[in-house]
């Protein structure tokens, strides 16, 4: 075989590479690629206030609230505007493998089978996991064996609906796509509790005296943070997506992000 032959076959090669890393999705994810498309596309389930929600702005719907400034400075960091995908929270953590979205913020808490699948950022909040109930009923369910029989509903997906199916295997478990749909059966009394995120259940019960905490724990293995995720292995998206956190922590800026979010009005 002459060179020309050679050079020829090892083109070939390297566009058979691109080709195959574009349709893994894989490269759409790295800084340099974000740049060059000169947006950063970031996945989220806007039904957690106040990590991210929809609210009316100049009579439009937008998303907003903490995890979206956090992007915005993502995006600020990179250089390249952000693009708000709006999803159920059961297609967020898939729409990074299959390359849809570059990162995903959406309250994410860090567990270990998830690491398996994406890479996470440093935590940028804890979170804890409670169970909310009607204020009627929070003195006869104060532990988790007043649940047995009861109807728990938890958000699909979420780290919730797991620790439920472990831990209240007496109880039945109504598994829904949306957050709002999972409220508004506990207000109507079609479920007796939703397990939800601490920050979030505390935005429903300082708004609707209706809506209690209960006392009966939910137990995490470890202290699990709320982190960003991104495809696996990108590392070098994980060091700029790391950096702001650590500057978001250090500054106040995320603590103002959510006390800002709590200024606004949720749209279900
Ligand atoms: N922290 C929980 C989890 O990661 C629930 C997150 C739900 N987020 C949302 N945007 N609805 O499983």
């Amino acid at each position: 075989m002459n060179l020309n032959k050679i050079l020829k076959k090892v083109g070939l090669l390297a566009l058979g590479l691109t080709l195959t890393a574009c349709a893994s999705g894989s490269e759409t994810a790295s800084p340099e690629a974000i740049q060059a498309k000169g947006k950063l596309v970031v996945a989220t389930s806007p039904d957690y206030a106040p990590f991210e929600f929809q609210t009316l702005i100049d009579g439009k719907n937008q998303v907003v609230g903490a995890d979206i400034s956090l992007a915005q400075d993502i995006a600020d960091e990179l250089g390249v505007d952000l693009e708000v995908s709006a999803m159920s929270f059961d297609n967020v953590l898939t729409s990074l493998s299959s390359g849809k979205a570059d990162l995903a913020l959406a309250g994410l808490s860090k567990t270990p089978e998830r690491e398996e699948v994406v890479t996470f950022s440093d935590s940028y909040y804890e979170n804890g996991r409670v169970l909310l109930v009607r204020s009627e009923d929070k003195a006869a369910l104060k532990s988790l064996d007043n649940f047995k029989g009861k109807k728990i509903a938890a958000q699909k997906g979420t780290l919730e609906e797991q620790l439920v199916k472990e831990q209240l295997i007496s109880s039945e478990v109504i598994s829904l796509q949306a957050m709002g749909e999972a409220i508004n059966e506990l207000v109507t009394g079609k479920v007796d509790a939703v397990a939800i995120d601490q920050a979030v259940a505390t935005g429903y019960t300082s708004q609707n005296d209706k809506l209690a905490i209960s006392d009966a724990e939910l137990k995490t293995q470890e202290t699990i943070g709320t982190a960003v995720a991104m495809q696996k292995g990108n590392e070098e998206l994980e060091a700029v997506v790391n950096k702001v956190i650590a500057k978001v922590k250090k500054d106040g800026s995320y603590a103002k992000y959510l006390e800002e979010a709590s200024t606004y009005t949720v749209v279900e």
